[in-house]
């Protein structure tokens, strides 16, 4: 038995998708798209077509488009291409390890002066905050994130966007999560630029996007030649771009089928945890991914139940994927002013449209039995 409850780290390949890339691994699509003969004027279509079904997805022109390796340089470049050396970076305290790196590596290396937004114990940017803190500090850029990979808060970015723009401050938004699980209108969101990622809506790995207001100035991390727009150099990674556009393509259908299906599958297993003592949910009060549940059990550490989670069969996580293994726990978590033990506890499971209700049964008897022997364990009882 196999049951996979970590899509917020990685979604499996959807055929379909699979199948649009075949011939552009092995068959009769290997032209450079920058060449001008007929093999390379083809690989160029299936280029733009595949930008075109991404700027759809999110309601742009193709030409918005940036593709890039993934979020983690999509984060990378919108904060190293946007912010000037001595102007001003503010980032949400909850920001991925892409965004939070890619900051603190400009402060070192430009002297760009950083600042953090912290959030509520939900997890959440409060209007008065992000406020507070670009009042309090020379901003040029600021980075709040869509929706947070482990506790799937999803932030007013529309509202901070707002705020941002009436001081004269650009925003970026990391929508890496948020794409495929929620409605994104990048015009309704007002951000200046926003990352996207493939490999979380059935896309392959190694494939993302940042999305661009038209006429914004960005500068190149990538230096070469003058692929995409000059903004990114390097001879396009076809067959996995040509994957992120059938995956875009095919992630809006059924959207809203699908968040209502793992919302189903989240609420049944909640309902059940709670009643486990010393159970805690994290920012169940806020608006949440319908498929992100993220807990702990008080004198559990959180990596001991994902190992014998997966001795079972079932595969979740315990904080971020990049964060798990480090031994630290959630800086998220952290921000949010969780208790240091506490926070160690944590598991996030994380539901897909290939999940059923017979997973969750599974997970929610195994979880009981494994909570119940952990605990025995733990006080000395056997
Ligand atoms: C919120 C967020 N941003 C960025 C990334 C990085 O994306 P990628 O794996 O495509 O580099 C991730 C991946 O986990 C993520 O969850």
């Amino acid at each position: 038995m196999s049951i996979y409850l970590d899509h917020n780290a990685t979604t499996p390949i959807d055929e379909r998708v699979f199948e649009a890339m075949l011939p552009y691994l092995k068959g009769s699509c290997y032209g450079n798209p920058s060449s001008q003969h007929r093999q390379g004027r083809e690989s160029q279509q299936a280029l733009e077509h595949a930008r075109a079904q991404v700027a759809m997805l999110v309601g742009v022109r193709p030409r918005q488009v940036i593709f890039t390796s993934g979020g983690t340089e999509a984060n990378n470049l919108a904060l190293k291409g946007m912010v000037a050396a001595g102007s001003g970076l503010v980032v949400a305290a909850t920001e991925h390890s892409s965004v939070l790196e890619a900051a603190s590596a400009l402060q070192q290396c430009t002297d760009c002066p950083l600042a953090f937004v912290g959030v509520d114990e939900d997890g959440v940017v409060s209007t008065a905050e992000f406020e507070r803190v670009l009042a309090e500090h020379k901003t040029a850029l600021v980075s709040v994130m869509l929706a947070n990979n482990e506790t799937g808060v999803v932030q007013d970015v529309e509202q901070l966007s707002e705020i941002a723009r009436r001081r004269g401050v650009i925003m970026h938004t990391d929508a890496v999560q948020a794409l495929g699980k929620m409605d994104i209108d990048f015009d309704g969101l007002g951000v200046s630029a926003m990352s996207l990622s493939a490999h979380k809506i059935g896309g392959p790995k190694g494939v993302g996007a940042l999305v661009v207001e038209k006429g914004l100035m960005l500068q190149p991390m990538i230096h070469g030649g003058g692929h995409e727009a000059g903004l990114r150099a390097g001879t396009e990674n076809l067959a996995g771009i040509v994957g992120f556009g059938e995956a875009a393509a095919l992630i809006q259908l059924g959207l809203e089928a699908r968040t209502e299906h793992c919302e189903r599958l989240r609420d049944r297993t909640e309902q059940v945890l709670q009643k486990i003592a010393g159970v805690v949910v994290f920012a169940q009060q806020v608006k949440r991914l319908s498929n992100t549940l993220f807990f702990a059990v008080e004198g559990i550490e959180g990596s001991t139940l994902l190992m014998s989670l997966d001795r079972d069969g079932i595969a979740v996580s315990s904080g971020s994927a990049c964060a798990s293994g480090s031994g630290e726990p959630s800086h998220v978590l952290k921000a949010m002013g969780v208790d240091d033990s506490l926070a160690h506890g944590a598991v996030r499971v994380s539901f897909g449209s290939s999940n059923t209700m017979k997973d969750v049964e599974q997970l929610i008897s195994t979880l009981q039995e494994q909570v119940e022997s952990l605990l025995k364990l733990n006080s000395g009882w056997t």
